[in-house]
């Protein structure tokens, strides 16, 4: 059985609502969190290669490839997420440089060593299987060129005693549990991050996303391939 079936109904539940809309992304436009926008900036910059993994619909691939990147690979377990991504994707022209794939860390594993420039991986370490998070890691710093960057956004730590007051998250282990919406929450601390990260990148920069008029933050970690 598949690990991810009842994320794959949730995420293609959504993205097949927004398929349905033809409103059409703009990657020519600023990006309204200006935290994410300075952390494209920073991983495009010199790189003509891009993937992302949980890329969704993937806003930060299109405004990559608008700042400069010439390739953009984008992996999604969601096919819904798929479409929609090739369906931006030829409305801004841009899919001769888009390559997006449905799937999850089985893609990951053919793509060669050394071969591109620079990966991204937005909410989604965090909601995936914790051997799988690693795995990823692992496989974006083989594919991944020397010293290329990989910017990751993971969501806020939450109080371990509300997840456990709360009947709509199930412990399945430490710190990692289902959510009654189908999907995988690893409550994942700042020093584990760091702890499954640094056998194979070093962290360069930290900053907090603040989501205005709420308490609620992501968090963005700018990271440098060691080997
Ligand atoms: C919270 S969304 C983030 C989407 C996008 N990165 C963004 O920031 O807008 C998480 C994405 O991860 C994808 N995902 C979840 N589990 C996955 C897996 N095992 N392999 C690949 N993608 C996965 C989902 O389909 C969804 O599109």
């Amino acid at each position: 059985m598949n690990n991810y079936e009842s994320t794959i109904e949730f995420w293609d539940e959504r993205f097949g609502e927004r398929l349905s809309s033809d409103k059409r992304y703009d990657p020519s436009k600023p990006i309204p969190l200006i935290e994410i926008e300075e952390g494209t900036k920073w991983l495009i910059k010199e790189a003509d290669s891009i993937i992302d993994f949980g890329c969704g619909s993937r806003n930060l691939l299109f405004k990559s490839l608008f700042l400069g990147a010439k390739k953009a690979v984008g992996i999604d377990i969601s096919p819904k997420a798929i479409e929609l991504a090739n369906h931006t994707s030829k409305l801004n022209k841009m899919d001769d440089k888009t390559d997006f794939k449905a799937g999850g860390i089985e893609l990951l594993k053919n793509l060669e060593d050394n071969s591109i420039d620079a990966a991204a991986s937005f909410n989604t370490i965090d909601n995936i299987l914790p051997e799988d998070a690693i795995s990823v890691i692992k496989e974006m710093n083989r594919i991944l060129k020397k010293n290329s960057k990989f910017l990751v956004k993971l969501n806020d730590v939450m109080p371990k005693n509300i997840l456990e007051e709360d009947d709509y998250y199930q412990l399945i282990s430490e710190d990692f549990y289902k959510e009654k919406s189908g999907l995988y929450f690893w409550n994942l601390s700042d020093s584990k991050f760091r702890e499954i990260t640094s056998p194979y990148f070093k962290i360069v920069k930290y900053v907090d996303v603040p989501f205005p008029k709420t308490d609620y933050k992501n968090r963005l970690y700018y990271l440098v391939n060691k080997i």
